[in-house]
C-alpha cells in the first residue's frame, strides 16, 4: 500500500533522510519509533505531500507522491488519508466542530445530516462532546490532538498517518485514544502508520515496528522480533536506557 524507497531529504547542509527503504503492506500498522530529532515527522510529511523529498520515492495505492507536481493531484491523492500531524493543527478560527466537518464539507458529496451525524459521533469517540462549539485556543492541547483524530477519521480514510497521538494526553485518555485505534482499525481496517515514542503501549495498535535512526530504518519486524533484535541501538531505545550508543545531539 505504501512503499518509500531509497528516500532522501536535507534542509540546506543538513540531511535528515537518508536511504530510507520501507514497505507497508494493505491493512497493516506499522509503528515508527526513534529517538526525537531523527526524522520521523519527516518522513510522515513526505508521505503525505507535504514536504517534497530531496530524491528517492514514496508510492501509495500504486500512485507516485513524489513525483507529482501539482497541488490538486497531490490532494486526490490525500483524500485517502486521515493525517495528524504532531502539533493536531487546527484551524484557530473555526470551532472544534467546524474543524471536523471541515474534511467532509470540503472533500465529500454527503447529505448535510450524513456529515452531522458523522462529526458527531467521531467527537463523541474521542471524548469531546458538549465541547463542539469552543474554538482551539479555548481548549487545553490533549484536547486539540483528541479533535485532530477526529477529523483523521471522520472520512473513514483508507490510510491513516497519526504522528505521535498520544503526546500531551494523561496516560488515561493516552490508552483511550489507542483503543480508538485499535476499534477503528477492527472497523474501518486501514493501513496505518503511528509514530511514537510509546514503548510499549504502542504495540496494541501496530502490527509491526520500524525503528528510524539518523535518518535510516535501522531495525523493523514484529513486536516480537522487535523485542529480540541484537542491536545495542535498538535494545537501549526499547529501555529507555541513557547509557548506550545513542546520546542527545
Ligand atoms: N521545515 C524544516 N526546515 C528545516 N529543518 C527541518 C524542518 N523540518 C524538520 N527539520 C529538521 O529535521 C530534523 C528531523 O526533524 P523531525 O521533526 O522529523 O524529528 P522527529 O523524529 O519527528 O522528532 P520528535 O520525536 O522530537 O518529534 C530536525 O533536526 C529538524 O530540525
Ligand atoms: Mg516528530
Amino acid at each position: 500500500m505504501i512503499q518509500i524507497r531509497n528516500l532522501y531529504k536535507n534542509f540546506g547542509a543538513q540531511e535528515v533522510l537518508h536511504g530510507v527503504d520501507l514497505e507497508i503492506a494493505e491493512g497493516e500498522t506499522i509503528a515508527i519509533v526513534g529517538p526525537s530529532g531523527t526524522g520521523k515527522s519527516v518522513l510522515l510529511k513526505i508521505v503525505s505531500g507535504l514536504l517534497e523529498a530531496s530524491s528517492g520515492e514514496v508510492v501509495v495505492a500504486g500512485r507516485s507522491v513524489t513525483d507529482v507536481k501539482s497541488s490538486r493531484e497531490r490532494q486526490k491523492i490525500c483524500r485517502n488519508m486521515g493525517i495528524l500531524f504532531q502539533s493536531a493543527a487546527l484551524f484557530d478560527s473555526l470551532t472544534l466542530y467546524d474543524n471536523v466537518a471541515f474534511p467532509l464539507n470540503y472533500n465529500s458529496n454527503l447529505e448535510v445530516d450524513e456529515i452531522h451525524q458523522r462529526v458527531v459521533s467521531r467527537i463523541a469517540d474521542v471524548g469531546m462532546s458538549g465541547k463542539e462549539l469552543m474554538l482551539p485556543g479555548e481548549v487545553s492541547i490533549g484536547m486539540r490532538k483528541r479533535i485532530g483524530i477526529a477529523r483523521a477519521l471522520v472520512t473513514n480514510p483508507a490510510i491513516i498517518l497519526f504522528d505521535e497521538p498520544n503526546t500531551g494526553l494523561d496516560p488515561y485518555m493516552g490508552q483511550e485514544i489507542y483503543e480508538l485505534i485499535a476499534e477503528m482499525k477492527k472497523k474501518a481496517g486501514f493501513t496505518g502508520v503511528v509514530i511514537s515514542h510509546e514503548i510499549p503501549e504502542v504495540f496494541q495498535v501496530c502490527d509491526r515496528i520500524a525503528m528510524l535512526y539518523q535518518g535510516e530504518v535501522r531495525a523493523q519486524g514484529t513486536v516480537d522480533e522487535f523485542l529480540s533484535i541484537d542491536d545495542a541501538v535498538v535494545k537501549q531505545f526499547i529501555e529507555g536506557s541513557v547509557e548506550g550508543p545513542i546520546s542527545l545531539q
